[in-house]
């Protein structure tokens, strides 16, 4: 490669690894923190930044000073003092220091038993999450609400392969590992919207197994707790859903998804009781539309190759009407 080639290449990387940097920094990133977990990894990633670029400037220093001193100086014993200090001495100290900070900091983050935290209960599955609240009666999918300024915490399970979950904003990784339930604590503490993902290989799919936490003003968590635990009128009052209903129960919706009041009660697939309210569909894949929505119950593989819902044979009338009762899930 010639030179001017390996420059250039030089300053892509460069380029490239400055704007990753900025890009955790802002958006989504871990380093943007907006719970009391993710500001504690935020803390210990600055510290070992703060040190590795403290560590790194006194190579570089102690690089151009040999490079400058002439090659037989005679500074044996100074030499060998340096080798020392700096090849052992200080690594030491700096390795026990930061050894001890990720110690306190790990057992910091696996805290458990805190009062009146509340239990949410997520289990991974190829390619979504099923999202329990037992002290709500709610089931919902690929959403966590939490209120904020309390801690939650999240029992991890998984029905099929080990995923991961994590929300950089809020909390660090952890596995959700078939036969076992993971915990982890987390509070959020400001409203908003932050993306999560799995983090762990899991299929074809894993890619697109997004979700989203949704972090509400305590009384606004309320409200929607109380609205999502409500059954579902059924039959449905309304004309076009009564048709849409009747649809849902004859084709083979319901059996694997659930709608609570109803007779469809199959725990397999994603719960729909609360569907219109969510924001998207296929765990972050598509937004929540009724365009998207009808086609994703028509041929679920062309968006989503690999997921687990087979195509549904419907009228075009069928559809309609289905689509008219799903609106009315919220
Ligand atoms: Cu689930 Cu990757």
């Amino acid at each position: 490669m010639a030179s001017s080639e390996r420059r250039r290449a030089a300053r892509r990387a460069a380029a490239l690894a400055v704007g990753g940097a900025v890009l955790a920094g802002c958006g989504n990133g871990a380093l943007r923190p907006a719970g009391r977990e993710a500001s504690k990894v935020a803390t210990v990633w600055w510290l070992m930044f703060s040190v590795a670029g403290v560590i790194f400037a006194g190579v570089l220093v102690v690089l151009v000073v040999s490079l400058r001193s002439s090659p037989r100086g005679d500074s044996g014993w100074a030499g060998s003092r340096l080798v020392v200090v700096g090849g052992v001495v200080v690594p030491a100290v700096v390795l026990v220091f930061l050894l001890g900070l990720t110690i306190w900091s790990g057992d910091d983050l696996r805290r458990e038993g805190i009062d009146g935290a509340i239990p949410i209960e997520v289990t991974g599955h190829q390619y979504w999450w099923d999202v329990r609240y037992p002290d709500h009666d709610v089931r919902t999918a690929n959403e966590i609400h939490v209120p904020v300024g309390q801690e939650v915490v999240l029992e991890l399970r998984s029905e099929d392969v080990i995923h991961s979950v994590w929300i950089p904003r809020l909390a660090g990784k952890i596995d959700l590992v078939p036969g076992r339930v993971n915990r982890m604590t987390m509070r959020a503490d400001e409203a908003g919207t932050f993306r999560g993902r799995c983090a762990e290989f899991c299929g074809l799919q894993h890619a697109r197994m997004r979700l989203e936490v949704i972090a509400h003003e305590p009384e606004d968590f309320e409200r929607w707790a109380r609205r999502s635990a409500e059954p579902e009128p059924t039959p449905p009052t309304d004309e076009a859903a009564f048709e849409g209903w009747q649809a849902f129960m004859s084709a083979a919706c319901s059996y694997c998804h659930a709608i609570k009041g109803t007779p469809a009660l199959s725990e397999f697939g994603p719960d729909l009781t609360n569907l219109a309210s969510r924001r998207t569909l296929a765990a972050g894949l598509l937004p929540n539309e009724r365009g998207t929505l009808a086609g994703w119950i028509l041929d679920p593989q062309q968006a989503k190759p690999g997921n687990h819902m087979p195509a549904t044979q419907l009228e075009p009338d069928q559809l309609n009407a289905l689509l008219d009762y799903l609106e009315t899930l919220e």
